[in-house]
């Protein structure tokens, strides 16, 4: 079955946002975008507040958060009860935060990682599954913090 992916972005990533859409609808997944869509400066904490509700709901399996840095969108989603945000620069820490964080949220930061480098940690994070067992004890850990 498709993954449903959440993606949203701050005025910094909308081309970016759209790319990364373009590429994993490309792959078979479903993108659910929730804005923003033109560069008119927004503030990153709303974007990240309406993802990851619709990660939390259930509406999507996992999400994508772009800002300039990838920082500020990972501090806000962190805040997010069930929220494991991970803000990443490369594909081998996408592939393990998914296997061992249970991360169910990617980060990038649109004014730091080229858009081909984006394509691979984004394939890496989709395409990754959490691997339980030890790793649940820890995530369990965090989800009582
Ligand atoms: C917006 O200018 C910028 O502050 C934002 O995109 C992000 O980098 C914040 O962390």
């Amino acid at each position: 079955m498709s993954k449903i992916i959440a993606i949203a972005s701050d005025h910094a990533g909308p081309a970016y946002k759209k790319a990364i859409i373009e590429h994993l609808t490309a792959l078979g997944y479903t993108c659910i975008n929730l804005g923003t869509d033109t560069e008119e400066s927004v503030d990153y904490p709303v974007y990240a507040d309406k993802l990851c509700k619709a990660v939390t709901s259930g509406e999507a399996e996992l999400g994508i958060l772009v800002c300039g840095t990838g920082i500020g969108m990972s501090i806000a989603a962190n805040k997010h009860k069930g929220i494991r945000a991970a803000l990443c620069g490369d594909p081998v820490s996408a592939a393990l935060t998914r296997q061992h964080n249970n991360a169910n949220v990617l980060c990038m930061g649109a004014r730091i990682i080229g858009l081909e480098t984006a394509f691979a940690i984004t394939d890496a994070f989709v395409g990754s599954e959490f691997l339980g067992g030890r790793h649940q004890r820890r995530v369990d850990m965090l989800e009582s913090l």
